[in-house]
């Protein structure tokens, strides 16, 4: 008997992703637009961690946030679990946002200054749950262990937090809401090596208690090699590569190297057939490389 092999639905999918955002005149008139996301199709499976690497100002950050819902698509769709949420009312949007999560580049943004840990904590939940208070003051108290801090730091504020521990508590944050997916962006970017090795150590561990799927936005090839089975690839608001990791370093050689390697200057030059700048992402005066030479994927500038 022949059986029919059905592939796994994906988690997101996300087709020809298009935002754009206006660049205005002294006066205020729109004279062109910036192509920040240009065309982008994307899958993510369950369970895995996709990385997403690129140089700077490549439209990593306007993926990850176009996606969770921050902006508005210009064009093109985002499908989460089977369902098109690019263009939601904003109610329904937020009931995705429970399982769809975003943890910001900058790890005080999520925190309100003003605001004691236990109070940020405990917001999330009030607006997405129906818990009782004393509930959620149990769930509070066992997500903050889960994340490797103690019950007194419920009682800091922000600044009084290291950025290491104001991860631990962004993150702390999402988890209370039981996501299915979590858009990471640059999350270890500022940490030193220690705390960095402790943070990405949380992530593996809460992916496997929590079965988490991440896309992991990160410029530090030797946490991308690391933390994911596969990495795209972005290059002036364009996917120039997608593949397994191992596969995705092979083609970009001078990358492929130790995490030092490729945090030392240098230029990384693609596979030869992705060797010409992407078409159409010069609306805007961005540093197009000449027909035919390498394109620096932000490799080597780390
Ligand atoms: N809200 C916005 N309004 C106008 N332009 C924006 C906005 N957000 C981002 N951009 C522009 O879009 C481009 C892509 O920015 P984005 O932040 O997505 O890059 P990135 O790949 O995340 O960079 P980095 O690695 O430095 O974080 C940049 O040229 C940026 O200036
Ligand atoms: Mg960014």
């Amino acid at each position: 008997m022949i059986q029919a092999v059905t592939a796994p639905p994906s988690l997101l999918e996300v087709v020809d992703l298009v935002r754009h955002f206006p660049v205005r005149n002294a006066f205020g008139r729109r004279i062109g637009w910036l192509r920040a996301v240009d065309g982008v199709s994307l899958t993510v499976w369950p369970g895995e961690t996709l990385g997403l690497v690129g140089e700077s100002g490549c439209g990593k950050s306007t993926l990850g946030k176009t996606v969770m819902g921050i902006y508005t698509p210009t064009a093109g769709e985002i499908r989460f679990l089977g369902r098109e949420i690019g263009r939601l009312p904003k109610r329904e949007r937020r009931r995705v946002a429970k399982d769809l999560q975003y943890v910001y580049q900058d790890p005080g943004a999520s925190l309100d200054p003003r605001w004691k840990i236990v109070h940020s904590l405990h917001e999330p939940l009030k607006i997405h749950t129906t818990l009782s208070r004393a509930e959620r003051e149990s769930l509070v108290q066992a997500i903050l262990r889960s994340v490797g801090l103690p019950d007194a730091h419920l009682d800091l504020y922000p600044h009084e937090l290291s950025g290491g521990q104001q991860r631990r508590v962004g993150l702390a944050r999402i988890l209370t809401l039981r996501p299915r997916m979590i858009i990471l962006d640059e999350p270890t970017s500022g940490l030193d090596v220690s705390v960095q090795a402790s943070v990405l150590k949380l992530f593996r561990s809460l992916q496997e208690t929590f079965a988490l799927t991440y896309l992991f936005i990160s410029h530090d090839l030797a946490v991308v090699r690391t933390m994911c089975q596969r990495l795209a690839v972005m290059y002036l608001g364009k996917l120039v590569e997608v593949g397994e990791t191992a596969a995705v370093f092979a083609m970009f050689p001078a990358a492929a190297g130790s995490g030092r390697a490729a945090r030392s200057p240098g230029r990384c030059a693609p596979p030869r057939s992705r060797r010409s700048a992407p078409s159409g992402a010069g609306s805007w005066p961005v540093t197009s490389p000449e027909e035919g030479a390498p394109v620096d994927l932000g490799f080597g500038a780390l």
